[in-house]
């Protein structure tokens, strides 16, 4: 196998070679060294239990890494889902990663005239609680396809479905984190206008509550038709045309808007998923897997390292190291981040947010200038325009801060084989649009709304774009999900990872993996430490909770920063396995939700 070249410090995008093998130049080192346990990490404790179970099994990675997220399609329809759509990297021990795009589509009959009023002014619910946001579902073909190609073929697809399949028939306990969903709007108001969704999780009319028991028979028996017939069971038959007449209902409850050119049998057996040349690119000797477009948050990941690896980060890190030398206590929030470190780490965000809301949007419609995005000029020039002050730069629209939500939601796997597979899947929103399928008991998204409906026009993330992410046709909507794998040296799997969180699934992920890898923090530091959020528009830095007062007095006053700390808000949730040299997996869910990391005896 042929690495990427890495030339000089920082970062390139490196093609991988798929030409004749050279010997492996890792075979005799502590590169090819396999972990002694797999684990599995997602955002409930069921999930990642059925995960490990799946491992235990003499499963691998992908077949995990399947059987998690069909086990959260039924624990947390917060997020986990049949109806939305998702991208999954899988980097296997040797040989060349390989990235799966399952992300929705637009149905053929939708145009962005069906989002305007008569005045030309976009409606903004209508791409949010309306059949209007509901793009083709891609999660059943694409975790079908991730079983076919890299599962490991000892068990059959139905064995990776049973668990999800008890779960919805048996029920399970409804946790803390649901039963607050539930209640939280405008997610409530959503479901509660669904007749399907408010039978199922407000009976009575009160939302489910801590402790009761959710049956899902319905979803039991729409899981059972794809344990037997795989992917075409979803696309076609009996789901297919309660999907299509969900939607017809939908449309004529909320007035007729989308008429008959709502979403067809056609579309839903047409669907493809891609299979995507992941993005590569090197930072300090580590190799950094990412997902490209549609999605933007490899790029943007791979921008924001290369251009903060021209700031002398070290020093920092340096000062961390002595200061525990000399028996200093390093409070962890803080631990390597100066001001002026954070400062930087801002004003390199604010810079590949702005190429995103520019450039990005899915390649198979624009041409995305990838390489000339993460070319070294481009980086140099970025980064050489960094200077002590903020710098918003001249558009100054603003919008209200979005509202904080886990709409999408992560799992990361490793094996014993040292195969890894990170996912990231979404209906957009929480619990998506909050139209359910009735008779086949599954939530659908609302992904048309990552799509830049009008110039300038932000969506519910306050994210705004241009033509590149205009609404057609068969498109997909630009996203942000950053399912990354990093490879210690181009060898061994280091670290799976990635986030939900809209935009601030990028930023968080950026935050993680600098501070494991720069600042030396553990895994569980890493993630439990306060993060920022900066999105190009609007200009204000959104700051967690728990930064240090001078941290922040210095980035305002001597930076000029403008800062938001929103003390009430979480960002990212942060599903994380880092394999040391030590190869004990250590598997960490974020505490900021309710996840589970599990790892095998
Ligand atoms: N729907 C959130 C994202 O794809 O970024």
């Amino acid at each position: 196998m042929a690495f990427p070249a890495r030339l000089g410090v920082g970062l390139v995008l490196a093609t991988l070679s798929v030409g004749c093998r050279a010997a492996d130049p890792f075979a005799q080192s502590n590169l090819r060294a396999t972990p002694k346990r797999g684990a599995v990490v997602a955002e409930h404790p069921l999930a990642a239990q059925v995960g490990v179970t799946i491992l235990n099994m003499g499963g691998n990675a992908a077949d995990a890494a399947v059987a998690t997220a069909l086990a959260l399609a039924v624990v947390y329809p917060q997020a986990g889902n049949l109806g939305g759509g998702g991208f999954a990297l899988w980097v296997p021990h040797e040989g060349d990663p390989w990235s799966l795009d399952f992300r929705e589509t637009t149905p053929s009959g939708y145009g962005t005239d069906l989002y305007l009023d008569d005045k030309g002014e976009v409606v903004g619910h209508r791409s949010v609680r309306t059949p209007l946001g509901v793009g083709v579902p891609g999660s059943p073909q694409g975790l079908f396809e991730l079983y076919k190609v890299h599962g490991s073929k000892s068990l059959t697809f139905a064995s990776l479905c049973a668990p999800a399949i008890a779960l919805a028939r048996d029920g399970f306990t409804v946790d803390a984190w649901l039963a607050r969903d539930l209640r939280r709007e405008p997610a409530r108001k959503r479901l509660m206008s669904d007749p399907a969704a408010r039978g199922l999780f407000y009976p009575g009319g009160d939302a489910l509550a801590e402790g009761e028991i959710l049956v899902q028979p319905a979803l039991a028996r729409t899981l059972e038709r794809y344990a037997r017939g795989g992917q075409a069971a979803f696309y076609k038959g009996p789901t297919a045309e309660a999907l299509v007449q969900t939607l017809k209902e939908a449309d004529a409850r909320q007035g007729g808007i989308v008429g008959d050119r709502h979403m067809s049998a056609q579309d839903l057996a047409s669907y493809r998923v891609k299979v995507r040349k992941p993005l590569v690119g090197w930072f300090r000797g580590h190799q950094i897997i990412s997902m490209g477009p549609p999605s933007s948050g490899g790029l943007a990941l791979l921008q924001v390292l290369a251009i903060l690896d021209g700031f002398p980060l070290d020093d920092d890190r340096n000062r961390v190291r002595r200061d525990r030398d000399l028996g200093v206590a390093v409070p962890a929030e803080e631990c390597g981040l100066s001001a002026r470190s954070a400062h930087w780490l801002v004003e390199a965000m604010r810079r590949a947010f702005a190429d995103r809301a520019q450039h990005l949007g899915d390649p198979d419609f624009v041409e995305v200038p990838v390489d000339r995005l993460l070319a070294p000029e481009w980086i140099a020039d970025r980064r050489i325009s960094i200077g002590e002050r903020s710098d918003p730069g001249v558009q100054a629209w603003r919008s209200a801060a979005p509202k904080e939500s886990f709409q999408t939601t992560h799992l990361s796997v490793i094996d014993k084989e040292g195969n890894a597979v990170s996912m990231t899947t979404t209906l957009n929103t929480t619990f998506g649009s909050g139209i359910m399928v009735g008779d086949a008991g599954f939530l659908l998204n609302n992904e048309l709304d990552d799509f830049s409906l009008a110039p300038g026009v932000p969506n519910t993330y306050g994210l705004v774009g241009a033509e590149a992410n205009r609404l057609l046709p068969g498109k997909r909507p630009l996203s942000s999900m950053t399912p990354t794998v990093i490879r210690e040296g181009g060898g061994r799997v280091s670290l799976v990872i990635g986030s939900p969180g809209g935009p601030r699934i990028i930023t968080s992920v950026i935050q993680v993996i600098l501070r494991v890898l720069v600042y030396e923090q553990t895994l569980e530091d890493a993630i439990s430490a306060p993060r920022l959020h900066q999105q190009w528009k609007p200009e204000w830095t959104r700051m967690e909770g728990g930064w240090p007062a001078s941290l922040l007095e210095t980035m305002e006053n001597q930076h000029g920063q403008e800062l938001r700390v929103e003390p009430d808000n979480k960002f990212g949730s942060v599903q994380a396995i880092l394999i040391p040299d030590t190869r004990v997996p250590e598997a960490v869910s974020d505490p900021r939700r309710g996840g589970r990391a599990a790892v095998q005896d």
